[in-house]
């Protein structure tokens, strides 16, 4: 075999493993709901949300005692902007409807060398029960393992969260495990199971992409 063949199988092979690249910008959900990366502009919206669901998200998120005022929103979307840009990580917002911010969605942490990918959510309270959440996240899941070249994504969840574990569960996700004290909340340690799914089981046969 010449280095006519084998160069360009080698690169191919190369860039296989190198292809964790870009994270979009817009990921259209289906004809209700759009993921849209959060900007500066965005920060006063984002901020109110924040403050009507205080009591809601404090339950399982961790910082709300560190978005205190428009100027924190501000500067906690700068800096995602700024991750989104090195595919560190991404904050979309989601958009229901075409005019309303309903919650976020969020790619918080990426391990380029093994493809992985950890994702993160929180709905305004008024508007669950509707499958925003569990459409969003598939979505997103799809976007990461089919076209990023994401070869894992990861959801770690509170123990007794229910309503956050039955998303990555209708999405096929696997339990994976407990781990213990994952979390500290405002004055206490919290145990978590981490769900995951692989590009080699994505999308599992109940589900096709577009669902
Ligand atoms: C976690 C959280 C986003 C889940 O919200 P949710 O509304 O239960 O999730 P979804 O938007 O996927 O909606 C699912 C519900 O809609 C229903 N539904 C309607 N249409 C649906 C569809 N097309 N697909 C899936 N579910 C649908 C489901 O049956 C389910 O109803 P149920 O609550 O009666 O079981 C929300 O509880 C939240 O923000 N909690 C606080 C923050 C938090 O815990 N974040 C996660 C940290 S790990």
């Amino acid at each position: 075999m010449g280095w006519d063949t084998v160069l360009p199988a080698l690169i191919s092979s190369v860039l296989d493993h190198l292809t964790v690249v870009y994270i979009p910008d817009v990921i259209p959900v289906d004809d209700e709901i759009e993921l849209r990366i959060a900007t500066e502009s965005d920060a006063a919206t984002l901020f109110q949300l924040v403050e009507k669901n205080r009591e809601h998200l404090r339950a399982w998120l961790p910082w709300l005692d560190e978005t205190t005022s428009i100027q924190d929103e501000i500067e906690f979307i700068h800096g995602q902007l700024i991750r989104h840009q090195k595919t560190d990580g991404s904050l979309f917002l989601i958009w229901y409807q075409g005019r309303t911010i309903v919650g976020t969605l969020s790619v918080n942490q990426v391990d380029h060398g093994n493809q992985t990918g950890w994702i993160g959510y929180w709905l305004d309270r008024g508007h669950t029960g509707k499958g925003i959440m569990t459409r969003s996240v598939g979505a997103i899941v799809d976007v990461l393992l089919v076209s990023c070249g994401f070869n894992r994504v990861v959801i770690e969840i509170g123990v007794g969260n229910s309503a956050s574990m039955a998303i990555p569960l209708r999405l096929g996700f696997r339990e994976e495990g407990k781990s213990v004290e994952r979390q500290w909340m405002y004055d206490r340690w919290v145990d978590s199971l981490q769900y995951a799914i692989t590009a080699r089981e994505w999308p599992p046969n109940h589900l096709t992409p577009s669902e």
